[in-house]
């Protein structure tokens, strides 16, 4: 939200489906200055906003949503933006099969599908679920034309491609 204030005009809305990250958030964001600020207890994938955005970003969130859910969570921020806006938020690269990234995302999922299993309510948190290509399917289906931006700060794999990348994905339609 502080980085987010450097560079919005007219508001910045922060939202979250809890109330406690809510709170802890309130309380770290301290840049003085800037557009003024909005914290909303919110769904992402019932929003209650209307067409009124410029821009969505999302950070740390897509492992709480499950495949199957992308259509509604994309189609939501769809209807949340302005004709022209963008959705944008990072993705890295899928780990290595075999690295040391790898087992450890993969004995996370394990964990949590079999505490899942035994345990309710259960806590969707997957990191393997958020797949570049189910995301470009998806943001497309949603009615977005979809961007990619290498991201060179977090590095190269060996085979060149870039660890992490910036997806844009732009609502059709001109910005006024
Ligand atoms: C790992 S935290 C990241 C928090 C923050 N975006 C950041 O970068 O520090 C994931 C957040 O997603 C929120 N969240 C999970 N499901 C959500 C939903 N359906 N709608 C809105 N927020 C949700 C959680 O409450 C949690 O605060």
């Amino acid at each position: 939200m502080d980085v987010l204030r450097t560079v919005c005009r007219e508001q910045v809305t922060g939202v979250d489906i809890s109330t406690g990250m809510l709170a802890v958030a309130r309380e770290r964001a301290v840049r003085p200055g800037g557009p003024p600020t909005a914290w909303v207890r919110g769904d992402a994938r019932d929003l209650p906003f209307g067409p009124a955005f410029d821009l969505v970003v999302s950070f740390g969130a897509f492992g709480h949503f499950l495949p199957g859910e992308l259509p509604g969570l994309f189609a939501q921020v769809h209807s949340v933006l302005r004709p022209g806006g963008r959705f944008a938020f990072p993705i890295g690269a899928p780990a290595r099969p075999g690295s040391r990234g790898y087992w450890a995302l993969l004995g996370f999922d394990a964990a949590m599908r079999v505490r899942n299993a035994v345990w309710r309510p259960p806590f969707v948190m997957y990191y393997r679920d958020f797949r570049l290509g189910d995301v470009r399917r998806e943001l497309a289906r949603a009615g977005f034309s979809v961007e990619l931006y290498a991201l060179p700060e977090f590095g190269r794999r060996n085979d060149g491609s870039p660890r992490c990348r910036m997806v844009v994905a732009t609502k059709p339609g001109s910005a006024e």
